[in-house]
């Protein structure tokens, strides 16, 4: 497995949980590298079921070095809650090893992320309210708080000090919210502070030498390629790069150690939050999708839009971040369809385009083209041999694989961990 890099190739929640759960059981260690507590990863494992939103999921497995590398952003709050839930559920999270130059989200941070939204009015991105754009936000700025300072308490103190001043400045001076004091949370931070400090680890380094051994190191992308900062749909995207250009700046790891690029895709396709989605089902079927898909945030609840799978945003995702293979997963959510539908193709001002068009306002106005391929009946849950599959199911997987020019190798048909067709 070498150095495999696991993604999403949507608009997240494509099923990374369980996909990085399957490839943990070879890795030595399990990265992730950009995001936060954003995310929502979901691994059943018999009858029980762990929602993960920060640690990466290869704890589950206890020989894994889980790592949360530089590109990320810590809550402190959310990371020993997220320990403290694991721990009492029997799974050791000792081994976690946190990279000093991870950013911390602070609490004014998510009183900003809730601010600005409410502000966007009928813009509104619809974050997770984590303080995690704020939190970026401060580190492209260079006035963020990170890791490292929690070594250093006064230092720490006097750099919070400053950072307080400023945001009340904006917050209680502009916005009129209350003020944050300074002492208060300096306080709480360095109370959390004697059980993060331990883990603080340089973790390219970690990595790197790993590498140089021979070891398989796994790296847990969180939401997906079509939220990218740069590459994603502009402004309704998360503040990082999840793709497979996050992976090197997230983790100081050169882009020639990455032997395997997995694209996790699901076989219809779910938004969460705003912004423009050319195959959005208003309809019976989507409803029926997010029933059957139980298609609802991990973190926030939140119903999930639906929408036929979307092969021009999925050959984009091939194309920016170089999949060498797709893992395509839920395509038991689509038994019982007498058609199923995938887009091949945008119509955008009476032109027929195939690959992605840059700008929002140009997503806004293509409307998708279809295939229509035919359905089948049968549940697939019990399958395990890709030639067990029904033929309209194998013909659907093909039809995929032609249009994006990547192999699909491995196919889940349901939640657990073994329900996987490999191919
Ligand atoms: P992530 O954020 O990409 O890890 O995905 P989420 O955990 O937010 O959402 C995926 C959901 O789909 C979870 O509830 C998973 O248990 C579930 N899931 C994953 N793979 C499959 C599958 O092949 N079939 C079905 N029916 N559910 C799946
Ligand atoms: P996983 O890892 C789905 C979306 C939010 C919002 C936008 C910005 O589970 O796939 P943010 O709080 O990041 O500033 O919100 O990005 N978003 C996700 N959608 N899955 C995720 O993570 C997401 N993380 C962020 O809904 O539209
Ligand atoms: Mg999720």
């Amino acid at each position: 497995m070498g150095a495999t890099v696991v993604f999403g190739a949507q608009w997240g929640d494509e099923g990374k949980g369980r996909v990085t759960d399957y490839f943990s059981e070879q890795a030595d260690i399990v990265v992730r590298y950009a995001g936060g507590n954003n995310a929502g990863h979901t691994i059943i494992i018999g009858k029980e079921r762990f929602a993960l939103s920060l640690i990466p999921s290869g704890v589950m497995y206890p020989g894994v070095t889980p790592v949360i590398a530089a590109g990320c952003v810590v809550d402190p709050e959310v990371l020993l809650a997220e320990m403290d839930m694991l721990e009492s559920r029997g799974v050791e999270t000792g081994r976690l090893r946190i990279s000093p130059a991870t950013h911390l989200i602070m609490p004014y941070h998510r009183a900003l992320d809730e601010v600005l939204e409410t502000r966007r009015g009928a813009l509104r991105i619809g974050t997770t309210k984590k303080g995690i754009g704020p939190a970026y936000q401060d580190k492209i700025a260079r006035s963020g708080l990170r890791m490292i300072d929690l070594l250093d308490p006064a230092g720490f103190l006097a750099k919070l000090e400053t950072a307080v001043a400023d945001k009340n400045v904006v917050l209680q001076g502009a916005y009129g919210s209350p003020p944050f004091r300074a002492d208060a949370i300096g306080e709480h931070y360095l109370a959390m502070a004697h059980r993060i400090t331990p883990l603080i680890t340089d973790t390219s380094l970690l990595i790197h030498r790993a590498l140089v051994d021979g070891a398989n190191v796994l790296f847990e992308g969180a939401q997906g390629t079509l939220l990218d900062i740069d590459h994603g749909t502009y402004p309704f995207v998360t503040s990082s790069s999840p793709g497979a250009g996050g992976v090197t700046s997230g983790t100081g790891i050169g882009p020639k150690a990455l032997d395997e690029i997995v694209g996790v895709s699901k076989a219809y396709i779910t938004r969460v939050g705003t912004g423009p989605f050319p195959t959005e089902l208003f309809d019976a079927v989507g409803d029926r999708l997010v029933d059957v898909g139980g298609e609802y945030g991990v973190v926030t609840g939140r119903r999930r839009r639906p929408g036929w799978l979307d092969l021009v945003a999925l050959r984009y995702a091939v194309r920016v971040n170089s999949l060498t293979a797709i893992f395509l997963t839920k395509l038991d959510v689509l038994s019982g369809l007498d058609v199923v539908k995938a887009a091949h193709s945008y119509r955008l001002h009476g032109e027929v385009i195939t690959e992605f068009p840059p700008g929002i306002a140009n997503l806004e106005a293509s409307e998708a083209v279809y295939t229509e391929l035919p359905g089948w009946e049968e549940d697939l849950g019990e399958v395990r041999r890709y030639s067990d599959l029904p033929g309209n199911a194998r013909s659907y997987v093909e039809f995929i694989e032609d249009q994006v020019g990547a192999p699909i190798r491995w196919i889940s048909v349901g939640p657990e961990r073994q329900q996987l067709i490999e191919r």
